[in-house]
């Protein structure tokens, strides 16, 4: 069915780095919406593993064979990147209740500061409930493999930024 009110949402993060939790987040909401914008943050925490174009590209890469995704760098409020967007809904995944806890008040909030605009959950898929891109940081700087909880993209990325320290 053909739709002529296409529905776009945000699924914003740091993705420092994208994980296959974030991945199974991003082709499971690309299928729930007609259009999905993964919003890149471009200063993430104080020591980021990466630069904002190697997330950027990190990100392109493992999502280049879903369709409807676009991806894309931001800063500032994401209630108003959402309405450049033209989206309805931000997408976010939940692990558990400590995600809930960080989630209500910022879904809480952007629907106060933009009225138009709903918070969707995704449950984590069990598979991948215990990956987050800060253990994945650590372990990685700590010199532990990372190739179970990361797309290819990003274990070629950090590999090449490896050898050129
Ligand atoms: O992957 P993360 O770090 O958990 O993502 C956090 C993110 C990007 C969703 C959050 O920091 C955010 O929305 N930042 C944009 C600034 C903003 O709008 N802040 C007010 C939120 S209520």
């Amino acid at each position: 069915m053909t739709s002529t009110h296409a529905r776009t949402a945000v699924l914003p993060g740091s993705f420092d780095p994208i994980t296959f939790g974030h991945l199974d987040m991003i082709r499971r909401a690309a299928r729930v919406f007609d259009r999905l914008v993964v919003a890149v943050l471009v200063n993430p925490s104080k020591t980021p593993l990466s630069g904002l174009d190697d997330r950027l590209a990190m990100v392109r890469e493992a999502t280049a064979d879903v369709a409807n995704v676009e991806v894309m760098a931001f800063d500032g409020l994401l209630v108003e990147l959402a309405e450049r967007c033209g989206a309805t809904a931000v997408v976010r995944g939940l692990r558990s209740g400590a995600d809930f806890d960080y989630e209500w008040p910022m879904a809480r909030m952007n629907h106060a500061l933009s009225p138009g605009l709903d918070t969707v959950y995704l449950a984590a898929t069990g598979e991948w409930a215990h990956v987050s891109s800060s253990l994945v940081r650590e372990i990685h700087r700590l010199g532990g493999a990372i190739d179970a909880f990361v797309p290819s993209a990003v274990r070629r990325r950090l590999a090449q930024a490896a050898d050129t320290h």
